[in-house]
C-alpha cells in the first residue's frame, strides 16, 4: 500500500515593505489551524512560509530610511515572524526569499524554462526616470489618462474611466519617484510564454482541487487569451540577477512564489532530508497553497506553468480566502479600523481573534466581516461562557471534594457516545476547511454539555452525602466532555489548548486520544483558562490604529509591487453601478466562433448602433436559438482584446454553468437601445 502523502502548507508570503495587519491574520489563521488538524492526525507536516524581499519599493524604501535592502528586509522579517508567533501561527520554518537557497531554485526553474524552449525576449518601451537613472513601473508613475484627461492616474489604469493602457500612453507622465519628467526608452525584456502551458493548465485545472469560483475566474481568462509574462526588470533593482545577463533582474512576482521552495530547501537541508522527495513531479507529496483572491492569477497560471516547465511538481491545491472586512466595511485608517497586528497583540489574546475568524472560515471565497461587537459576544458567549464553564463548574468538587481525581466510571456514557459520535464529522469538516460548520457542531455539544451539568445540578446534591459518588461522577463526566470540546478546538485556539493541556495533565497532539475517557485519572488545580474580553480593550485598539496612522500610510502606501486588484467580488459602491450603462439589444446574428469551446460570437442592434460581443454560452445555447431575441447588454464596457477578435461589451448572463446559463430575455416589447433601470 502506498504511504500516505506528505503534506507541504504554505501562505502567501508577507511582503516586506508593509506592516501586518488583521487581514494577513486571516489566512495565517486558516492555514495555521489546516496544518494543526493534518499533524494532530499523524499526517507529515510541513508548514512553511517566508518573508517576501525583493522588488523596487522595497530598494527605495531602504534608500530612504538609509539602510541596505538587506538590512531592511532582514529587519522585518524578524519583525513579521515575531508578530506571527504571537499569533501562534505554528510554521516548522520562516525564511526570506532573499537567500541562497531561493536564489539556487530561482535560477533552477529560469533555466529549466529556458532549455525548455520557454522563455522568450522583446525590446519594450518604457518610461525612463533619468534623474534616478530607473525605468518606472506602472506604480512609480502619473499622468494624465489618454482616454478621458483625469488627471494623477497610475501608469497602468484609470480610476475615473478604468481604461486600461501602458504608462506610456499617460499624457504628462511625471515620475512618483523623482517628480521629474520621463523619457521613453528602450530596453530588453524576458518573458515567459504562458500559452505553451494553456492545455497543461487546463488539465490542471479540472483536477478537481480548485474551488469552484477558482475555476470559474480561470475559464475566463483561458477565454480571454494567455499572454506572455514580463518576467524581468532592469537594475537597479533589488532581487535576483538573471543568469547570463549583465543589468537584467527577475520581477519579484517570479521570485516570490519559488520562496515557497526556497523555505522548504532551507528546511530540508537543516533537517537532513532530500527535497527532491518533495517536489519531484511523481512525489508522493501534497502541496497545497493558501492565499487571497487578489493574487490568484499569479498562482494559478504562473506558479503551476513556471513549475512544470521546468520539471518540478505542480500545486494540488490553491485554497483562495477572501478579504476582511471590519464592521461591515473595508478596512479604513481614519475610521481605525485599519488594524495592525502588532497593535492588536498589544490589547488582546491571539486566541480570541483565531477562535472568531475559525467561527466564520467556510472553503469558499467570501468576504469575512469582523464585526468587533459581535467578536466580543461571541468569544464571551463561546470560549467563556459555554466551553471554559464547563470545567469552571466541575473542576472545584474534584480538587476538593474527590482528591482532585476523576472517578473510575461515568454517570452519562450516552452523552460522551453522542460526542464520540460526532469526532468524525467534526474532523472531516475542517479537513474540508469549514470551520464554521466544524465550530457550530462543537458549540452545540457544548450546549449539551452545560444542560446536562444544569440538570444534574452538582452543587446541591453534594449536600446530601449519599449523593456523593453520583457528584463524582457527573463532574468527572463535566472534565471529560470539556477535554472533548478542547482537544475538537486545539488547533484554533493553541494557548487556551495549552493551558487546558496543564490543568488536565494530558496532550492534545493525537486527534484520537479522545476515544479514550479519563479514569481515575489527576487533574490540577482550575485556574481560568481563558477572561472575557472587554469592549475597552478593543476601543483601546481603535484609538491606536487611528495612531499609527501615519507610519502606517508610509508603509502600506501605493508604492507596491503586488498592488493587485481584487478579481472576484470586491463591493462596489451606487456611483460605481450607476456608471454601468444597461441596454435591451436585440441579437441579431449568433455564430460559433472557430477553436473556442465556450463563446459564441453575437452581432447585437443597440437602436441602430452593431456591436460584436463574444458570450461564453456555448455550452447552454444554440446560435439559431438566439437570433431574433432580446437580451441585456453592458453597453459602456471598455472594448477588450480577445484572441479571437474584439468584444464590444458583454451580455449578461446567470447560472452554474454547463447546459445551466440563462441570457436575460426581455419582453419583446422592449426596443433594442431602451436603458435598463
Ligand atoms: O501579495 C503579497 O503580499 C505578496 N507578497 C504575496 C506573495 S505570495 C507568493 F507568491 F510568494
Ligand atoms: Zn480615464
Amino acid at each position: 500500500m502506498q504511504k500516505e502523502k506528505k503534506l507541504f502548507i504554505t501562505s502567501a508570503l508577507p511582503y516586506a515593505n508593509g506592516a501586518l495587519h488583521l487581514g494577513h491574520i486571516l489566512e495565517h489563521t486558516q492555514s495555521d489551524i489546516w496544518a494543526r488538524i493534518h499533524r494532530s492526525i499523524g499526517r507529515k507536516v510541513r508548514y512553511l512560509c517566508a518573508e517576501d524581499a525583493h522588488g523596487a519599493p522595497i530598494m527605495l524604501r531602504a534608500e530612504k530610511e538609509g539602510v541596505t535592502p538587506e538590512e531592511f528586509v532582514a529587519g522585518t522579517r524578524e519583525e513579521h515572524w515575531q508578530i506571527l508567533q504571537g499569533f501562534n501561527i505554528s510554521y516548522d520554518h520562516y525564511h526570506t526569499t532573499h537567500s541562497p537557497e531561493n536564489q539556487e531554485m530561482v535560477n533552477r526553474i529560469y533555466n529549466g524554462l529556458n532549455a525548455n524552449g520557454h522563455i522568450e525576449t522583446e525590446v519594450v518601451e518604457q518610461l525612463f526616470d533619468t534623474e534616478k537613472n530607473m525605468f518606472l513601473a506602472d506604480r512609480f508613475v502619473k499622468g494624465e489618462c489618454p482616454k478621458c484627461g483625469t488627471a494623477d492616474q497610475y501608469g497602468d489604469n484609470c480610476e475615473n474611466c478604468a481604461a486600461t493602457y501602458n504608462a506610456t500612453e499617460l499624457k504628462n507622465p511625471r515620475s512618483v519617484i523623482s517628480g521629474g519628467t520621463p523619457i521613453i526608452k528602450e530596453s530588453l525584456h524576458y518573458f515567459v510564454n504562458l500559452r505553451n502551458f494553456e492545455d497543461m493548465l487546463k488539465d490542471w485545472m479540472n483536477q478537481g482541487a480548485l474551488q469552484e469560483q477558482v475555476i470559474n475566474k480561470l475559464q475566463e481568462w483561458f477565454e480571454m487569451g494567455l499572454q506572455s509574462w514580463d518576467i524581468s526588470r532592469d537594475a537597479p533593482y533589488f532581487g535576483f540577477k538573471i543568469p547570463e545577463t549583465e543589468d537584467k533582474y527577475f520581477y519579484v512576482w517570479l521570485d516570490a512564489p519559488v520562496g515557497y521552495l526556497g523555505s522548504l530547501k532551507y528546511y530540508c537541508e537543516e533537517n537532513n532530508e532530500d527535497l527532491e522527495d518533495w517536489i519531484a513531479p511523481n512525489a508522493n507529496t501534497e502541496m497545497v497553497h493558501f492565499i487571497g483572491k487578489d493574487i490568484l492569477y499569479f498562482h494559478s497560471l504562473f506558479w503551476p506553468a513556471m513549475l512544470y516547465g521546468s520539471g518540478i511538481k505542480v500545486p494540488d491545491s490553491v485554497y483562495v480566502h477572501g478579504f476582511i472586512t471590519v464592521n461591515g466595511k473595508k478596512m479604513s485608517k481614519s475610521r481605525g479600523t485599519f488594524i495592525n497586528a502588532s497593535t492588536y497583540l498589544k490589547h488582546l489574546q491571539p486566541d480570541y481573534l483565531r477562535y472568531y475568524y475559525a467561527s466564520k472560515l467556510s472553503e469558499n471565497i467570501v468576504d469575512i466581516d469582523l464585526n468587533l461587537e459581535d467578536f466580543v459576544a461571541k468569544v464571551n458567549s463561546d470560549l467563556v461562557g459555554k466551553i471554559v464553564n464547563i470545567a469552571s463548574r466541575c473542576a472545584g468538587f474534584i480538587s476538593k471534594k474527590f482528591d482532585s481525581t476523576l472517578s473510575s466510571e461515568m454517570n452519562n456514557s450516552e452523552l460522551y457516545q453522542q460526542f464520540m459520535d460526532s469526532s468524525d464529522e467534526i474532523l472531516q469538516l475542517f479537513k474540508e476547511r469549514k470551520y464554521s460548520k466544524a465550530i457550530k457542531i462543537v458549540m452545540s455539544l457544548a450546549d449539551s454539555a452545560n444542560q446536562y451539568i444544569s440538570d444534574m445540578e452538582p452543587w446541591q446534591a453534594i449536600k446530601d452525602e449519599s449523593k456523593k459518588e453520583l457528584v463524582h461522577r457527573v463532574c468527572s463526566d463535566g472534565i471529560n466532555l470539556f477535554r472533548v470540546l478542547m482537544s475538537w478546538l486545539s488547533a484554533v485556539v493553541p494557548d487556551t489548548a495549552q493551558k487546558t493541556e496543564e490543568f488536565l495533565n494530558i496532550s492534545f497532539a493525537n486527534w484520537h486520544d479522545i476515544n479514550q475517557p479519563l479514569f481515575n485519572h489527576t487533574i490540577n488545580k482550575f485556574k481560568p483558562l481563558i477572561t472575557r474580553i472587554e469592549m475597552s480593550s478593543v476601543e483601546s485598539i481603535i484609538e491606536d490604529s487611528k495612531q499609527d496612522l501615519e507610519s502606517l500610510e508610509q508603509e502600506t502606501g501605493n508604492l507596491s509591487e503586488h498592488l493587485t486588484n481584487d478579481p472576484i467580488n470586491e463591493t462596489i459602491n451606487f456611483d460605481d453601478f450607476a456608471k454601468v450603462d444597461l441596454r435591451v439589444v436585440k441579437i441579431i446574428n449568433a455564430e460559433h466562433v472557430d477553436g473556442a469551446d465556450k463563446l459564441l460570437q453575437l452581432t447585437l442592434d443597440l437602436g441602430g448602433e452593431k456591436r460584436n460581443v463574444f458570450a461564453g454560452i456555448k455550452s447552454a445555447y444554440k446560435p439559431e436559438d438566439l437570433i431574433g431575441k432580446n437580451t441585456v447588454m453592458v453597453a459602456n464596457l471598455a472594448p477588450r482584446k480577445m484572441r479571437f477578435g474584439v468584444s464590444e461589451g458583454m451580455v449578461l448572463a446567470a447560472g452554474p454553468g454547463g447546459e445551466d446559463i440563462f441570457i436575460l430575455n426581455p419582453d419583446n416589447g422592449a426596443e433594442p437601445g431602451m436603458r435598463v433601470k
